[in-house]
């Protein structure tokens, strides 16, 4: 983690990877995200899952048992919802979460088994490639879900990189499931990662109080704001924390020591958002065949399901 942050601190434009906003204390903060007013992704996903449940099953057809796999599961609050659904339905599968929180997985697994009597849950801690990639030699169907627009998080050549991985380490037949943030009023975007009650803040500001408690150190909070902006251009939302002043920050393992100028960036997050045409573009580069487009009331965000050829 240390070399990650120091090398992104080190360059010309700083920056920070977004995978450490998660730890124990930025879960917690991203579940307050979750159900902010402002951010209307989870609830217009979760209105997806709500009324389209079916459609999605049938679309796969996976004439018998097969695995439910999910990356990045996080707390499980709307996959709970598909799954309660697809049970009722009489189908035969596994749910297969994988994340690289045991923290997170352990909380969901008990969580699920408390929700349903007759749940197979084999919650797997490690790389989403890896986990996939043994798993390729097994015969039975695989749904693969990537939810929440986490695809968002990739910028440029990495989006269709991933998803051209996922696509190679599954067998034809198998399904992918991913949710996209479709572009809307440039407003309702930014709201999203500018929110009256300041959580966005915290969250953004949580990756520096981390290095402060794992890696020792002295990042004053106080001189860091939080700048989030959408450019409807290149349709990236991207955060920022901005130096209020010049100071100097230490890593004390290491004796790296990192300068800021006053008003000095660091970008720490990009959510891109997609159009049908960016979304088609990416899914047939990966040699998928989508199947099934499943938007909410509000056509703000679209779940795709697509069949490896
Ligand atoms: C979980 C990556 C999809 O980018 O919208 C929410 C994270 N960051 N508010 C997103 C996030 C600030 C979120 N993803």
């Amino acid at each position: 983690m240390e070399k990650d942050i120091v090398s992104g601190l080190e360059a010309v434009h700083k920056s920070l990877p977004s995978k450490y906003f998660y730890d124990a204390n930025g879960d917690a903060l991203f579940q307050a995200i979750m159900n902010m007013p402002e951010y209307y992704l989870s609830r217009s996903e979760l209105d997806v899952f709500l009324h389209h449940a079916q459609d999605i099953i049938q679309a796969f057809d996976p004439k018998g048992y097969f695995e439910i796999v999910e990356l990045g599961a996080g707390d499980g609050t709307k996959t709970k919802v598909l799954i309660r659904k697809w049970l009722d339905m009489d189908l035969e599968f596994s749910y297969v979460p994988i994340d690289i929180s045991k923290n997170v997985l352990d909380q969901l697994a008990s969580e699920f088994k408390k929700s349903f009597d007759h749940i197979q849950i084999k919650p797997i801690v490690g790389d989403y490639f890896n986990v996939l990639k043994d798993k390729k030699e097994m015969t039975h169907p695989k749904l693969v879900l990537f939810l929440g627009s986490n695809i968002g998080n990739l910028r440029g050549e990495n989006q269709l990189r991933f998803i051209q991985s996922l696509s190679d380490s599954l067998n034809p037949g198998d399904a992918l499931f991913i949710g996209f943030d479709l572009v809307k009023n440039p407003h309702t975007i930014l709201d999203a990662y500018n929110d009256k009650s300041g959580i966005t803040k915290q969250f953004n500001v949580n990756i520096l109080a981390r290095c402060n408690r794992e890696l020792n150190t002295d990042f004053n909070l106080d001189n860091f704001t939080h700048y989030p902006i959408y450019d409807p251009e290149t349709k990236e939302a991207r955060s920022y924390l901005i130096s209020t002043k010049k100071q100097v920050v230490t890593f004390p393992a290491s004796g790296r020591q990192i300068s800021f100028e006053a008003g000095e960036t660091i970008h720490t997050e990009t959510s891109r958002k997609y159009t049908k045409e960016d979304i088609e573009q990416l899914i047939i580069a990966a040699n998928l065949k989508p199947v099934g487009w499943y938007y909410d009331c509000k056509h703000y965000f679209v779940n795709v399901l697509s069949i490896v050829k």
